[in-house]
């Protein structure tokens, strides 16, 4: 490899899924950016050897996957606001105060915004004066109700099968955002119609969707945070009347895109590279 070609990567375990790499190639092919992206098997344990040796050998940027996304956030210098608040990174970027000065790290959380974007941009659903569900009171919620509170919705619900961990988000979440209407409660004490209901669990990995009434989701977009052709949650929402349904590919393309920026300053268009994904897929 030449060493003037500008390293990435994505580090977490498991990494051998990871769709990044195909992602920033088809950003760097867009944008005539010669660099390589690579996959990291690291764990929580070896997160800040691995790292440090990353960018010791000159990498330019990391990407952070499960479960490294709170090792991330201890190990970085510096964390933007959204990354402080979630209390995770999913990008680190090095910078430097001066040129010659030492390199520092700075970590950022481009979940929620990429999870915005595809949301307001590509599926054109808006969020501000809406009635919002999101299921999961786990790290990929925590990673983005922020940003989607940030939106103003007439009310936000966090519904998690452990009632208790739901409302510990929204009594935080509360005190964040003291003009919203924001609860927490179980699956089951779910009140009917949501304009847009966001799957944050982690039940599609055994194949699962979380244990809610169909008439929760009626008449609602409901969107899992999960990509796959097909995923079980909205295979179940479309049966149980959901409006339309969507899985998680474009947030995963719009926040590869924000880090793709952070580290080249280069803006890619994010559509084209959606589409790719999903007639090559
Ligand atoms: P992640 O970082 O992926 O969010 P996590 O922090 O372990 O992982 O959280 C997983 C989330 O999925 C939790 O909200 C979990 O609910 P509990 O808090 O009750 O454990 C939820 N989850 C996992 N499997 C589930 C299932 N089969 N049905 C409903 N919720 C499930």
């Amino acid at each position: 490899m030449s060493a003037s070609i500008d390293r990435y990567a994505v580090i977490g375990d498991p990494v051998a899924h990871s769709m990044s790499p195909r992602v920033h190639a088809l950003f760097a092919a867009q944008m005539a950016q010669e660099l390589t992206y690579e996959r990291i098997l690291a764990g929580v344990d070896a997160f800040d050897a691995v790292a440090g040796e990353f960018f010791q050998q000159g990498g330019r940027g990391l990407n952070v996957t499960l479960p490294c996304k709170f090792a991330a956030c201890r190990w970085v210098d510096e964390l933007e606001p959204a990354a402080a608040a979630a209390g995770s990174v999913n990008t680190i970027v090095p910078f430097s105060q001066q040129p010659g000065d030492a390199v520092r790290f700075r970590g950022h959380n481009t979940d929620g915004p990429g999870l915005l974007g595809d949301l307001t941009r590509n599926l054109a659903e808006p969020l501000a004066g809406r009635r919002l569900l999101l299921l999961g009171a786990g790290g990929a919620v925590n990673g983005v109700v922020r940003q989607l509170a940030g939106q103003a919705p007439q009310e936000l619900v966090i519904a998690n099968r452990t009632a208790a961990r739901a409302q510990t988000l929204a009594a935080a979440l509360r005190t964040e955002f003291p003009r919203l209407q924001i609860r927490g409660c179980s699956l089951t004490d779910l009140p009917e119609s949501f304009d847009l209901v966001i799957n944050g669990t982690s039940a599609g990995l055994a194949g699962q969707v979380p244990a809610i009434s169909a008439k929760v989701v009626t008449g609602a977009l409901c969107y899992d945070m999960v990509y796959g052709a097909e995923t079980a949650f909205c295979r179940w929402a479309l049966a149980a009347g959901a409006r339309s349904v969507s899985d998680g590919l474009g947030m995963l393309v719009e926040q590869a895109a924000l880090a793709f920026t952070l580290w080249t300053g280069k803006v890619p268009l994010t559509p084209p590279v959606i589409a790719e994904l999903r007639t090559g897929s």
